[in-house]
């Protein structure tokens, strides 16, 4: 493939704030002028909203094997059918988890064998890699206040499974420093946005 555009990923437990932080830095690229796809996992597109509805709120158990492919076929459609296209056509694609949720979630978290995520995650890319992936960091009580009494299936996952995630995320940036930088987002939503840009600029 031929990569014109950028491809800026944004991670880290519910509640840490990333979704706040990508329409922030969605504004800011808009307001200079560039072509941005605001996009998000699981659930961009029909079949995705289709694919997130029984991820997060179908009643029965689902096995952590079927979670994840549940995950990566969602990837694998988002992918194909939005990514790829966008970046080809020169578009900053911002993008609202992506493989090192299921890295983080169902590798850390539900404690699958992390190579065995890898594989797939790469399998359902193609191996189509950010060129730059922003974890927000946070503690897991704040992170969890954050999201409040209303949880959907994987917010009720409890305290345990979210300081996996958070390690999990803090052992990804450890092992590919170069694509995944670590920002505090305990910090005020203004300095943290002062930081993203930063990221975003040295591209
Ligand atoms: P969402 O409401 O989009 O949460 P957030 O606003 O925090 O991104 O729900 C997505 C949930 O799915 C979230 O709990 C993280 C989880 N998830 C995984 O477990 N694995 C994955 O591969 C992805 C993309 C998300």
């Amino acid at each position: 493939m031929i990569k014109e555009g950028l491809f800026i990923t944004f991670e880290g437990a519910d509640g840490c704030g990333k979704t706040t932080q990508i329409s922030l830095l969605d504004e800011y690229l808009c307001g200079k002028k560039i072509k941005t796809l605001l996009t998000r996992e699981p659930g961009a597109g029909m079949l995705g909203a289709r694919i997130r509805e029984l991820l997060l709120n179908y009643e029965g158990s689902i096995s952590p094997n079927c979670e994840s492919f549940l995950f990566l076929a969602d990837r694998a459609q988002h992918v194909d059918n939005m990514i790829k296209p966008a970046i080809e056509k020169g578009t900053i694609v911002l993008c609202d988890r992506y493989v090192d949720s299921t890295l983080a979630y169902q590798g850390y978290g539900r404690e699958l064998d992390i190579e065995r995520i890898k594989f797939l995650n790469n399998l359902a890319t193609s191996g189509l890699k950010p060129d730059l992936t922003i974890v927000f960091d946070v503690d897991v009580e704040t992170s969890l206040s954050r999201v409040g009494g209303n949880r959907d299936r994987m917010e009720s996952a409890g305290v345990e499974f979210f300081n996996r995630v958070r390690n999990g995320y803090l052992e990804i940036a450890k092992q590919e420093p170069d694509r995944v930088k670590v920002i505090n987002s305990s910090d005020t939503i203004e300095n943290v946005h002062k930081k993203v840009v930063e990221l975003v600029e040295s591209l």
